[in-house]
């Protein structure tokens, strides 16, 4: 029997609460789809921090190297000081195991959920590949005179060759695998989105983009600037279907994205290293005014398994996942992917199960 070893991280605020039914899920599904799985629990994030002074220790990240994936469930605390655990934490998890793509898939799975008009399922369905370890986010830079007249902060983007053409490629085979997946004859699509008309050095980007896109004629290639990008996504989101973009860029329009597929409740990430390293999460945050009320929505945390197991290699349970989700959105048996949907987080995490065994 295929034997899985899961990391855990609950996390902070409601981050606990929705892991618990994201591995609900997973348990049943390991018993419908024949594997085992394993979780190893780590207690790190801000009450962790406040009862010990530890962020994430560098063991952590090593024993992490040896699982086969990692699950956290959401990571900030309001009692500590701005960023400092998600950074050790989730930024930790990203440049100690080079996850260096992040994907992003956005899907609306039934049209009430969708604040844009006259926007229907078929019309939003495509996936953000995130570059995840360089950019703006390499924590290069600093303040001066801190606190005085004379402040200065600096801070550099990091563009380099390998990080980018490494993540190109990797897009342009998530842009066939939807391709073949949709399997309707519809071409592989790939757009650039960057702002190197504005930031020049970002032509790095353009050009490893021409280069890499030569090897993958079969796809079609198309470019948009951020700004532009934006516009899209809310006027003609049908425009797209798989965006590469840089570190920041994909952190801001993959909030943009959760909000057309109906709100941060719903959205999924996978922080990859291709063939060898992930770690799954909800976008959302740590919600600390739900915590411990039960109501947070845990389908961003389902969706998270659910890429978790196509990452795993076991696309069958990935689809179960997938279409119980959709089936229970568009029934309208779960009205809202929101914490006003009048179902607990439990009860939500039951329903899932519940369906996953029904439609095994
Ligand atoms: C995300 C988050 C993180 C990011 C924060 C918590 C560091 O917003 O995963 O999108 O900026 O990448
Ligand atoms: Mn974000």
């Amino acid at each position: 029997m295929k034997h899985y070893q899961i990391g855990v991280i609950g996390g902070d605020g409601i981050g606990p609460e929705v892991a618990t039914e994201g591995l609900k899920a997973l348990e049943a599904i390991a018993e419908i789809d024949g594997f085992r799985v394993d979780l190893v629990d780590y207690p790190y994030g801000g009450e962790h921090y406040m009862q010990t002074g530890e962020l994430v220790p560098e063991s952590a990240i090593d024993e992490w190297r040896e699982l086969d994936a990692v699950f956290l469930g959401a990571i900030g605390h309001p009692d500590v000081e701005t960023g400092l655990i998600e950074r050790a934490v989730i930024l930790g998890l990203r440049f100690g195991l080079d996850l260096y793509i992040n994907l992003r898939p956005v899907k609306l799975y039934a049209e009430h959920l969708c604040p844009l008009k006259d926007k229907a399922p078929a019309d939003i369905d495509f996936t953000v590949v995130r570059e995840n370890t360089e950019g703006i986010y390499a924590q290069i830079g600093g303040i001066l005179k801190k606190g005085t007249p004379d402040e200065v902060a600096t801070v550099t983007g990091v563009f380099t060759r390998k990080g980018i053409d490494r993540t190109i490629r990797h897009a342009f085979e998530v842009a066939r695998a939807r391709a073949a997946a949709r399997n309707d004859g519809s071409p592989a699509r790939l757009t650039m989105v960057d702002k190197a008309n504005a930031i020049r050095p970002q032509d790095i980007w353009t050009r490893a983009f021409a280069e890499v896109g030569a090897e993958y004629p079969d796809v079609e290639q198309d470019h948009a600037y951020v700004d532009a990008c934006c516009m899209w996504m809310v006027k003609n989101p049908e425009w797209f279907d798989t965006i590469v973009t840089t570190n920041l860029f994909g952190d801001i329009i993959t909030d943009l994205g959760a909000m057309i597929q109906g709100g941060m409740g719903i959205a999924a990430s996978g922080n990859i290293h291709p063939g060898k390293h992930g770690m799954f999460e909800p976008i959302h945050g740590s919600a600390p005014k739900y915590t411990g009320k039960n109501v947070a929505n845990p389908l961003g945390a389902i969706a998270a398994v659910g890429m978790m197991l196509d990452f795993l290699g076991e696309a069958r349970a990935a689809a179960r996942v997938d279409s119980t989700i959709a089936s229970l959105l568009a029934s309208r048996q779960i009205p809202s992917v929101d914490a006003r949907s009048g179902l607990s987080t439990a009860q939500i995490g039951a329903m899932v199960v519940e369906s996953i065994r029904r439609d095994a």
